[in-house]
């Protein structure tokens, strides 16, 4: 058993920001978790086109205004003007100043910005298309140097640690639920610890991988969303899951982002007879209107046309060295399964990319349970609304993982907070577990889960879909709990316990909710006033 003053759960910009803010105070101690054994495995690291900050001739309301455009009208405004104020400041602190990434600059040494999506000025800081890359490692660099942080690796939560489920302290019922930590499960030790903590701390990203196809790596199982939900959290949006438009195409590059900065550079999406068809759906931005329309509008053309893909074109608008240049990671990768984009256009489908709703906080990041921060991907903030504003992710980490532990600081220093004791909380039991994790049966579910999920909660979604994909979830669910009830734990079979509930809750605020907005369309349920193709 552990004890610390803050658990961290998560290992991307909004959990190692948490960490570092709070190990500023040498007395705190912080434990970082991570389910893989590299620090560097989050969506962070995946990002390619940037974070956004202000760009020549812009403004703090300008920010605002794009971010709720995007968001389809769903946003909290208290939320983006918090981003678009704090967001530059501390992106300087943070990144340039801390943990010394060095974003592009152009031929006069001033910051070279990048234009994306739904933006109304070039105001993207980006490293090449490695941005992600780039602030990882600054990151995992800034928190080694903290030696009141320490990192678990190749740990993963399995559980928060609530009294009232345990029915240790009955006043908790009537004051609410609050968090004391979280039973983790230590693949090398192959056991469960309780790691007890006054403040707790979900920043374990999204839910990519509940979809066929995605951007995201293999930790995006909405683990955090739903441990926090197990334990009673309030959740909303979950319904507001964005696909991104522009995926590669191309046996052995699953799940490989072309990012959004390739369009921003004059790429235009084209049919795969060589005809560009965003106009048609959205004339003013054509190939930089939101996300949502541009997925949603490639998805149709697919459909309706039994095309397997899209094609999106950059030879045609670059020079082959200016390609190469600001896009290395992408010609690479592209060339790497036979497409050189200097001189040919590139496959592309729409994936599963990122979740806007999530675990229901304030603008701490404080949830409905107390004790409990969420923070990135896993949070709803509100910012992103039905539909987020490219490039906004990032930042949101950075600026919500300072304030969640400025509240937590602040929290500590006012009040003594009860650790629980190992009196307490009774230690993992797995006396009744008698079978091994069959990874067979893990694989064969998760990918059932998958494809529910991507031909009944994607793109286009009714009634008719979202009835079917909830009954087969539900049942999935009862065989899951069951298995999981007389398994021997492995990282796979709590992942896909967290996969099946997360989906559950995807689904079913989907099936919820008959206006469609944004990243949730409904064919089924149009309104008046909603924002089609
Ligand atoms: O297209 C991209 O580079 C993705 C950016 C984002 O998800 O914000």
């Amino acid at each position: 058993m552990k004890t610390t003053d803050v658990l961290v759960i998560g290992s991307g910009i909004a959990g190692i920001t948490t960490a570092i803010r709070l190990a500023r105070n040498p007395a705190r101690r912080i434990i970082l978790l991570t389910r893989s054994a590299d620090l560097h495995d989050s969506n962070t690291f995946q990002a390619q086109g940037g974070i956004v900050t202000h760009g020549p001739d812009d403004s703090v309301d300008l920010l605002v205004k794009d971010i709720l455009e995007a968001g389809a009208g769903a946003s909290h405004p208290e939320a983006a003007r918090i981003l678009a104020e704090e967001g530059p400041p501390r992106l300087e602190e943070v990144l340039i100043q801390q943990a010394k990434i060095q974003f592009d600059r152009d031929q006069d040494g001033k910051p070279a910005f990048g234009q994306e999506a739904a933006h109304s000025r070039r105001r993207i800081l980006h490293v090449k298309d490695g941005t992600g890359i780039a602030i990882s490692n600054g990151l995992v660099a800034l928190l080694k140097k903290f030696q009141n942080i320490e990192v678990l690796s190749n740990a993963t939560a399995v559980d928060l640690i609530t009294y009232p489920h345990h029915s240790k302290n009955p006043l908790d019922n009537y004051r609410g639920i609050t968090c004391h930590g979280a039973y983790v499960f230590d693949r090398s030790g192959n056991a469960v610890h309780r790691t007890l903590a006054a403040k707790t701390v979900l920043a374990t990203g999204g839910l990519g991988r509940i979809y066929r196809h995605t951007t995201n790596p293999a930790g995006a199982r909405g683990d955090g969303l739903a441990m926090a939900f197990r334990a009673g959290a309030r959740i909303v949006n979950a319904e507001y899951v964005q696909f991104h438009p522009t995926i590669l195409a191309a046996p052995g590059a699953e799940g490989f982002l072309i990012t959004e900065a390739v369009r921003g550079e004059g790429g235009v999406l084209l049919d795969p007879a060589g005809f560009p068809f965003m106009e048609k759906y959205a004339p003013e931005w054509k190939d930089l209107a939101p996300r949502d329309i541009v997925a949603r509008a490639i998805h149709v053309e697919m459909e309706a046309n039994g095309y397997s893909h899209v094609l999106l074109d950059i030879a045609s608008h670059m020079s082959p060295d200016a390609l190469k240049s600001r896009f290395p990671h992408i010609y690479e990768q592209c060339k790497r399964v036979g497409v050189d984009i200097t001189l040919e256009s590139i496959p592309v489908v729409p994936a599963a990319h990122y979740s806007c709703g999530g675990i229901a906080v304030d603008v701490w990041g404080r949830g409905s349970i107390g004790n409990l921060y969420a923070v990135g991907e896993v949070a709803c903030t509100g910012l992103h609304g039905a539909n987020r504003l490219a490039s906004t992710s990032l930042l949101e980490g950075l600026v919500w993982g300072c304030r969640v532990a400025q509240d937590i600081e602040v929290e500590l220093l006012a009040s003594h907070p009860v650790v629980p004791t190992r009196e307490d909380i009774p230690a993992w039991d797995e006396s009744g577990l008698i079978t091994d994790s069959d990874p067979a049966l893990i694989q064969g579910d998760m990918q059932t889960i998958q494809n529910i999920m991507w031909h009944y909660v994607g793109l286009i979604r009714s009634a008719d879909r979202l009835t079917r994909a909830i009954r087969e979830l539900r049942h999935l669910q009862t065989e899951i709990e069951t298995f999981y009830r007389n398994t021997k734990l492995s990282d796979g079979l709590i992942g896909l316990r967290n996969a099946v509930e997360a989906a559950l809750l995807v689904a079913e605020a989907a099936y919820h909710n008959r206006q469609s907005r944004g990243c949730h369309f409904r064919a089924d349920a149009v309104e008046a006033g909603d924002r089609l193709l």
